[in-house]
């Protein structure tokens, strides 16, 4: 092998690629392995990383893998489930308990290479149900941590055994939230396995284009272009590698856009030099009728990407050029979040990734040349390219648009069930001297790797940001069933709350077009639009006290590549404004803000 490099093998957690990525900030090439490869794969390697996955160590999920790899002279270390296999190996134990999500202080041992130069008590990222509850022989504790909860003891939060060069992090260092998770990355990959860094991003651009032209032959590409970062970018890179005759764009306004956007969308597309063969349709009727009486997420999702490929279909027709491929600017976290790779659970499945687009895929007729970086990369890219500021940092909006921030209900909610959260959410919220209710209404979330579909629950009350994170924390850990909690802003906390029949409208649409308008405008005027990294707002089907129709709320969010996520405040100003404005809105009858996490939550309610 031409450089050093570091195996990872994917166990199909939400995390695995990001690690790759990770490695390869350090200029030390990285790989993809699958657990099953012969042993011969991983001889190569100075050094080998085991992901987190959706299995449960405890249960022995997913334990038929290559474990000859234990029997190499090879520097492993592994990340939660890695961790938990690692440590069963040699000797310890794993039992399904000791569950912690999100930040958590862990502290250091002693003073050990995985660490250095890092302090005594560090923030990591923790998402799991399984723990080691004891370490084997050759093995000792490098950290524990203690969660917010009068200073609980999780044992053995990093293990490693110098003898053997084996090592475990119960924590996910890949993600930014553990916020020293590059250097013990880097500590790993360079100190222990020995990595020189010689891998470097330079030539990157000439790759990509190379892989453009290698893969579209002699052939052109019609590229859907929604106007975000990530198709702007793989427009760009088309450009470069085919030439403006053999690129053809198709703009869709599919009536779930944002107030304003197709016509800002084509003036960018014109000023960035790439109005050649653009192409206009406007789609709204298709779109509502495909969406028509759906309530479920994941059906909404199947309809809206269907749509796209039809409307795409026929325009190729239209135009004549039904021969070109289908170029998106599809990344990473879409296919993984559709459970894209062998094992990963589908948290939701992206727009671009509905099986009608897989199908394509597997015969050759899609090209994307984005899919395995995550949005910082895309827009570090972008801005290689010259691409403006304004439109590189531009907030993500999803595919499927305002569809999947419309929540839609039959009305059946089970009430019995909500009721039955609620002496668990009361022990949990009191202490915080916070109203808590739990909302007739479900959202997505994912928790240690898994798809979670669960209430919210609504606080109301008094008290300062960190507080409400922290009980929304508390009331994750301790009442199953929840995985969002939102702040109520409306100036009552309610008594009663029912969910009302509803799909999606044009009349919702409208409405909700409106209150994020004003929450993008709100952002701009506080100057900080650019601070926040995505802000959806959704509407919720519910009657307050027995009025009105839509619960509105708003989901800011700090984030760099949207596996994880937490929660951002807004200034108080700020919400002053918001509530004034967005509760005058027809039909609105309250105002929250979310304080959820990703994990346990998704930044996208559905
Ligand atoms: P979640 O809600 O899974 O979202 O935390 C992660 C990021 O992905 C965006 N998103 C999508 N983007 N097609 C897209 O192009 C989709 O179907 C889709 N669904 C979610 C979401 O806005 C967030 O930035």
């Amino acid at each position: 092998m031409k450089h050093d490099a570091i195996a990872v093998i994917d166990f199909g957690g939400q995390y695995a690629h990001l690690i790759t990525t990770k490695v390869r900030r350090h200029r030390v090439l990285a790989e993809i392995l699958q657990p099953e490869d012969p042993i011969e794969k991983f001889t190569q390697y100075k050094g080998i990383i085991i992901s987190g996955s959706p299995a449960l160590s405890s249960h022995g999920e997913d334990s038929s893998y290559t474990k000859e790899i234990y029997d190499l002279d090879i520097p492993i270390l592994g990340f939660c489930f890695g961790h938990q296999e690692i440590a069963k190996h040699y000797g310890g134990k794993v039992v399904h308990g000791g569950l912690e999500w999100g930040r958590a202080d862990m502290h250091i041992v002693r003073d050990h290479p995985l660490f250095r130069g890092l302090g005594k008590v560090e923030t990591v990222w923790m998402s799991h149900f399984d723990s080691v509850a004891e370490i084997g022989p050759d093995f000792e504790e490098l950290g524990y941590t203690l969660l917010g909860d009068a200073g609980k003891v999780h044992h053995n939060a990093a293990i490693g055994s110098d003898k053997l060069k084996r090592y475990g992090f119960q924590y996910h260092p890949e993600v930014d939230d553990t916020i020293h998770g590059d250097e013990m990355i880097a500590n790993f990959v360079k100190d222990i396995c020995g990595c020189k860094d010689s891998w470097t991003m330079d030539n990157y651009i000439d790759e990509k284009v190379n892989a453009i032209r290698r893969q579209v032959g002699d052939q052109s590409v019609f590229l859907l272009a929604s106007g975000g970062v990530d198709s702007t970018v793989a427009a760009k890179l088309f450009g470069m590698a085919l030439g403006p005759d053999r690129l053809h764009m198709l703009h869709v306004d599919n009536g779930l856009m944002r107030k304003d956007e197709s016509a800002g969308v084509l003036r960018m597309y014109e000023d960035l030099g790439l109005g050649n063969n653009l192409h206009f349709v406007s789609a709204a009727d298709a779109f509502l009728e495909a969406l028509g009486m759906e309530v479920e997420p994941e059906k909404k999702r199947a309809a809206i990407g269907n749509t796209f490929v039809e409307v795409f279909e026929r325009e190729a027709k239209k135009l004549g050029i039904e021969d070109h491929l289908l170029g998106q600017g599809t990344i990473y976290p879409d296919t993984i979040e559709t459970g894209g790779t062998k094992r990963a659970d589908t948290i939701k499945t992206h727009h671009n990734r509905v099986p009608i687009i897989e199908k394509m895929i597997a015969s050759g007729k899609v090209v994307e040349p984005l899919a395995d970086l995550y949005k910082v990369e895309v827009r570090e890219l972008g801005e290689k390219l010259g691409i403006p500021h304004d439109i590189v940092w531009r907030h993500p909006f999803p595919g499927p648009g305002l569809g999947v921030r419309l929540l839609c209900s039959d009305g059946n909610e089970d009430q019995n069930a909500c009721d039955a959260l609620v002496p668990d959410l009361q022990a949990a919220a009191g202490q915080y001297g916070l109203d808590a209710i739990v909302l007739p209404i479900k959202s997505v979330g994912v928790k240690a790797d898994l798809r979670s579909y669960e209430h919210p629950v609504m606080f109301s009350g008094a008290a300062d940001w960190n507080k409400l994170v922290e009980a929304s924390g508390k009331v994750f850990k301790e009442v199953a069933g929840i995985n969002r909690c939102i702040w109520n802003l409306s100036p009552n906390a309610p008594r009663s709350v029912r969910t009302l029949r509803a799909t999606i409208t044009q009349e919702r649409l409208d409405l909700l077009r409106e209150a994020d308008h004003l929450m993008m405008e709100g952002l701009k005027r506080h100057g900080i639009y650019q601070d926040i990294w995505q802000c959806p707002t959704v509407l919720v089907p519910l009657e307050i006290d027995g009025e009105g129709k839509e619960l509105c709320i708003l989901r800011p969010i700090y984030s760099e590549r949207a596996m994880t996520a937490a929660a951002a405040p807004l200034p108080t100003a700020l919400i002053d404004e918001l509530r004034d404005q967005i509760l005058s809105l027809p039909g609105i009858c309250g105002l929250a803000i979310d304080l959820t996490s990703k994990p346990p939550g998704t930044i996208e309610w559905e």
